[in-house]
């Protein structure tokens, strides 16, 4: 059986990631981009991660490199590269009059069964999706990056988007190793960055305050909450610390509440505390192109160790 299309607008850092996430799925993939040299350094990108990635078994999928390299194909003219495609996934920079331009294009090319997705960070569907002819086949899915390594993706219907679109996309993406969940509704920053804005909200309140220093702050995470959060979220570990929710919140609930009760105000991310933290991580990390691209690299070999013990653990 021929496989099934999939259409990516825009080669940039999620455009190629969200290419080999679908050819390791087996899918045909149309990359397309308005300028040809990014498709082309995009292509040569996804030939050398893919290789390494053979090289030291660590590629997903059931077929070679050369295999799912033959799977993605390169393209300038949108109509072509949308011919054919079941799924298009928009990748193009966060920029709210950009994809409106680019939806209202594919708009007028599409035809009424293929599905029109956006992976946009933070743009919400109402103010990406409305006034289209095919608003019920467009959705948010959001990657968390990189896809090729952290499988979560946010799925976010615009009100009028058909549920079986939905469906579909969330089918979709279990289908190619994803991991989706569905945002019943709307709501700015989604979920992740909702938890994470959370997140970097206090760490900054608290080395703002002198707390603590921020390689401390950050080990906080990476030696504390996080070995926990990789396995099982704030919810489950609420059920686990004590004997279930309920028993938990009879517990901890005013404890909880009078911690909470003393968060300060949303900082200002400016000022003497961006000097402090960026001193430190800076002398830890030189902001230097090859180091930072080593930390990635490293960054990127640690969830590649992660999801192969997350997926033992699992059988
Ligand atoms: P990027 O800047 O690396 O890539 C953007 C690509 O779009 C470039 O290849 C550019 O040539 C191309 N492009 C520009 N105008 C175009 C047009 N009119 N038609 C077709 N292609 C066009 O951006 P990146 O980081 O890949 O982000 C893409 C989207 O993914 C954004 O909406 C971003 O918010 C979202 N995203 C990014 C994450 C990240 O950590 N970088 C994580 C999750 C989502």
């Amino acid at each position: 059986m021929e496989p099934l299309q999939v259409t990516i607008i825009g080669s940039g850092l999620i455009g190629r990631s969200w290419a080999m996430v679908f050819a390791a799925g087996g899918f045909r993939v149309k990359l397309y981009d308005i300028a040809q040299e990014q498709l082309t350094t995009a292509l040569e990108n996804i030939r050398k991660q893919m290789k390494e990635m053979e090289k030291s078994g660590v590629l997903k999928g059931a077929l070679s490199a050369e295999q799912q390299l033959a799977l993605i194909s390169v393209c300038t003219d949108l109509k072509a590269a949308v011919e054919g495609a079941t799924f298009i996934q928009e990748c193009t920079p966060e920029n709210l009059e950009l994809k409106k331009k680019i939806f209202g294009q594919l708009d007028l090319i599409v035809g009424d069964s293929v599905i029109l997705s956006s992976s946009t960070s933070c743009l919400l569907p109402s103010k990406l999706f409305t006034g289209l002819k095919h608003v019920k086949q467009c959705i948010v899915s959001h990657p968390v990056n990189p896809p090729y390594f952290v499988p979560l993706v946010e799925i976010v219907p615009h009100p009028e988007t058909d549920p079986s679109t939905t469906e579909r996309t969330y089918a979709l993406m279990k289908k190619i190793g994803q991991s989706p969940v569905k945002l019943n509704r709307e709501i700015e920053g989604f979920v992740l960055n909702r938890l994470q804005y959370a997140v970097i909200s206090e760490a900054w309140r608290l080395v703002g305050e002198g707390v603590i220093s921020p390689t401390d702050l950050d080990l906080v995470m990476s030696d504390g909450l996080g070995m926990r959060y990789a396995f099982i979220g704030p919810l489950e570990t609420m059920h686990l610390n004590a004997e279930g929710v309920s028993s938990y919140c009879e517990r901890y609930a005013e404890g909880m509440k009078l911690v909470l009760n003393t968060f300060g105000p949303v900082p200002e991310f400016s000022g003497e505390t961006v000097q402090k933290v960026n001193q430190a991580l800076s002398e830890k990390i030189p902001v230097v192109p090859k180091v930072l691209d080593a930390r990635r690299k490293w960054r990127d070999e640690c969830l590649t160790g992660l999801a192969k013990l997350k997926t033992q653990m699992k059988s």
